[in-house]
């Protein structure tokens, strides 16, 4: 077994989001599903290799990925880099094409929907984007920024309804009415999200893929992006798919966790349970991942993901995909892929440990 993570609830909070007024979360209406992904994979072609150029090459960015996300619920979903957590968010988002599985959103099956149907569906599922710096556009003014959904999808008739929108938006996202007239330049990390929130909002979304908001900002700003989501849920009754690259982000905005890696989910359960009591061998990992404020206690760590293979997206191993890095793999691990099951109520996992 490996050693548990001995740090408290405000280590984890200081160590992610900078502060630790990070606000409890109101639980969610688990009876009303919102979002069902069931099966889902996502390959992308990327050419082919060989002498005579036989062999198709194909990445396998998600493969065979189920769950689901409640009314006013977080789900977190937590994997490193490359793990294929922006491919799922995007796809559920009908932004990629879907290999294989099935996406139904408020009980309609939106797999196949495309045309005027997926427009209209895209009003009610939004995204907001991982590098604030990035996903605005530099040569336009924050009114035209967020009033251009109301105005594309006719929320807006006119540019002065449009403009009142907006003033409430900002409003909402804490920003001042005069933010409106300036450009992305003249606003930091923090506030750039805040826009980019705000644009998200414009069309009154029910569901929402944040995908790694808060990673590109500074951790003193961090606390106060994850409570405007949280008030925002708690305001307007949103749903999340929170995306991050480690647990020290999630813990304070997710209801439940699902782990991600190599494009399977190897665990998910209730947020309590994924730090309390960790059922995979990459969710300890994951843990033991957190920095500590304590150098000590830091160097104790298992730092398992420094060793062993990555995982190779290109060629699959067969078996469990954590199996180049998890020390307590057995010949089974190589052999067969563990199914998700759940071992507790609530509380599924892909290890032949459990
Ligand atoms: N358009 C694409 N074409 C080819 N490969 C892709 C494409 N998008 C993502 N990938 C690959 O899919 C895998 C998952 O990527 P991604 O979803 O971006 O991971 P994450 O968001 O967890 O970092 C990676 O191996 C990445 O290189
Ligand atoms: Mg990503």
């Amino acid at each position: 077994m490996l050693s548990m993570p001995a740090s408290t609830d405000s280590e984890y909070a200081d160590s992610c989001v900078g502060e630790r007024a990070v606000r409890p979360q109101r639980a969610p209406d688990a009876a009303q599903v919102l979002l069902d992904v069931r099966n889902l994979s996502v390959r992308f072609p990327v050419g082919r290799a060989g002498f005579w150029g036989r062999q198709r090459l194909t990445v396998h960015a998600v493969d065979d990925v189920s769950f689901a996300v409640h009314k006013g619920e977080t789900l977190g979903l937590v994997g490193e880099s490359g793990s294929g957590k922006t491919t799922i968010g995007r796809a559920v988002l009908r932004r990629l094409p879907v290999s294989a599985g099935r996406i139904r959103f408020r009980g309609n099956d939106i797999t196949q929907l495309r045309g005027e149907p997926l427009r209209k569906l895209r009003q009610h599922m939004q995204l907001v984007f991982q590098d604030p710096y990035a996903s605005l556009n530099p040569r336009m003014r924050v009114l035209d920024i967020v009033a251009e959904p109301l105005l594309v999808h006719g929320r807006a008739r006119t540019r002065d309804e449009a403009a009142t929108q907006v003033a409430d938006l900002l409003h909402r996202v804490g920003l001042p009415a005069d933010a409106a007239d300036r450009y992305p330049h003249a606003f930091s990390g923090g506030q750039r999200q805040r826009i980019g929130i705000a644009r998200a909002l414009a069309l009154s979304p029910e569901f929402i893929v944040a995908d790694e908001p808060v990673s590109a900002l500074d951790v003193s700003v961090r606390a106060q992006v994850v409570n405007l989501l949280q008030d925002l849920q708690r305001e307007l009754g949103l749903s999340y798919l929170f995306i991050a690259h480690d647990l020290a982000v999630v813990r304070h905005i997710s209801h439940r966790i699902a782990i991600l890696y190599a494009g399977k989910l190897v665990e998910l359960a209730g947020r309590d349970a994924i730090y309390d009591s960790p059922l995979h061998p990459y969710t300890e990992a994951l843990l033991s991942a957190i920095p500590v404020p304590d150098p000590a206690v830091q160097r104790r760590r298992r730092r398992i993901m420094n060793c062993g293979e990555p995982p190779d997206p290109l060629h699959p191993l067969p078996g469990c995909r954590f199996q180049t890095r998890c020390p307590v793999a057995q010949a089974q691990c190589r052999e067969a892929t563990p199914p998700l099951r759940e071992c507790a109520p609530g509380h599924w996992v892909a290890c032949w440990r459990h």
